[in-house]
């Protein structure tokens, strides 16, 4: 509750209480299930987008041969299966995003070792991603000084 009321106050971050065609909880998946981020979220160490998972990779698990398995009861894999029904994407609501004037590419930071957690949190104990860093261009400077990586201007806008 705390986070959440700090969010609002400083006007910057965000995601908590966004709605998702499909509320898809981060805890039960990366942190009970222990499942790594990177199956679902595979582009991130070859792509400037980490990538968000197609509906053939929840199918994979949740719809094998098109059939409800696990959590087959549950509201959002009846959701989930009336998108595949239907053949369409799930249309998910994307929450961090830097403006067009800035570059950030996923495959530089996670090839140097940077951990996902190291900007977005704890997101395996999270039930809604929720945005923790301002993403704001002090926060990049910030730990690229910390790093002693390149700040020029064209680093980052070009
Ligand atoms: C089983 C698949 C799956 C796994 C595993 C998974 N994610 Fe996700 N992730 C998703 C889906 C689906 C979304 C879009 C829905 C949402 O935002 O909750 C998403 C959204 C996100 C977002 C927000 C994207 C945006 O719109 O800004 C971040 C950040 C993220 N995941 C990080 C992680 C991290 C870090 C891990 C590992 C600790 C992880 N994810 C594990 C499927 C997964
Ligand atoms: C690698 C296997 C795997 C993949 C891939 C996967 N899931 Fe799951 N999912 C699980 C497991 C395991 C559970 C927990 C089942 C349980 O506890 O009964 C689960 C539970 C769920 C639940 C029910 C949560 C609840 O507590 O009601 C939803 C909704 C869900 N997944 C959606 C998705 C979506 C959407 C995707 C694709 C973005 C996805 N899953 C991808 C394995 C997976
Ligand atoms: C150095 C900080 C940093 C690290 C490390 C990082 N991210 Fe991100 N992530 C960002 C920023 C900044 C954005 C917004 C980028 C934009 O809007 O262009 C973002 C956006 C995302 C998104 C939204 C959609 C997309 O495709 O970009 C997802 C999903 C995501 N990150 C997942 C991950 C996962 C999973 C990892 C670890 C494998 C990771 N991130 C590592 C900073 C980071
Ligand atoms: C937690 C630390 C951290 C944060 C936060 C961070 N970076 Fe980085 N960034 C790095 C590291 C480490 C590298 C170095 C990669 C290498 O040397 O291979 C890097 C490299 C880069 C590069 C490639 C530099 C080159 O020499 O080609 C760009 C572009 C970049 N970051 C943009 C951003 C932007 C934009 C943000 C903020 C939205 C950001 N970074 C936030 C740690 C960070
Ligand atoms: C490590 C990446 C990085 C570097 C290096 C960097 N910027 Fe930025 N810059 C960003 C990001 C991300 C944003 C968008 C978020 C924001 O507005 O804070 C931004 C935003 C801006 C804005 C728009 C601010 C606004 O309020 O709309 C200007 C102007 C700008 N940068 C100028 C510069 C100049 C000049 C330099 C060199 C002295 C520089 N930047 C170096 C990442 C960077």
């Amino acid at each position: 509750m705390l986070a959440g009321a700090g969010a609002l106050a400083l006007g910057a971050l965000s995601g908590g209480g966004i709605e998702q065609p499909i509320p898809f909880p981060h805890d039960v998946h990366a942190g009970t299930n222990q499942i790594p981020c990177m199956y679902c979220h595979s582009s991130a160490d070859r792509s400037v987008d980490a990538g968000i998972p197609s509906m053939e990779v929840c199918a994979g698990c949740h719809l094998p041969g098109g059939v409800p398995m696990v959590a087959a009861d549950s509201p959002g894999i009846r959701t989930l299966t009336a998108y595949w029904n239907a053949g369409e994407a799930v249309p998910w609501v994307r929450i961090h995003d830097i403006p067009d004037h800035a570059h950030f590419p996923h495959m530089m930071h996670v090839n140097a070792g940077v951990e996902c957690q190291e900007c977005h949190g704890q997101v395996e104990e999270m039930a809604e991603i929720e945005q923790v860093s301002s993403l704001r261009m002090g926060w990049c400077l910030d730990c690229h000084r910390e790093r002693q990586v390149r700040t020029d201007c064209f680093v980052c806008h070009y």
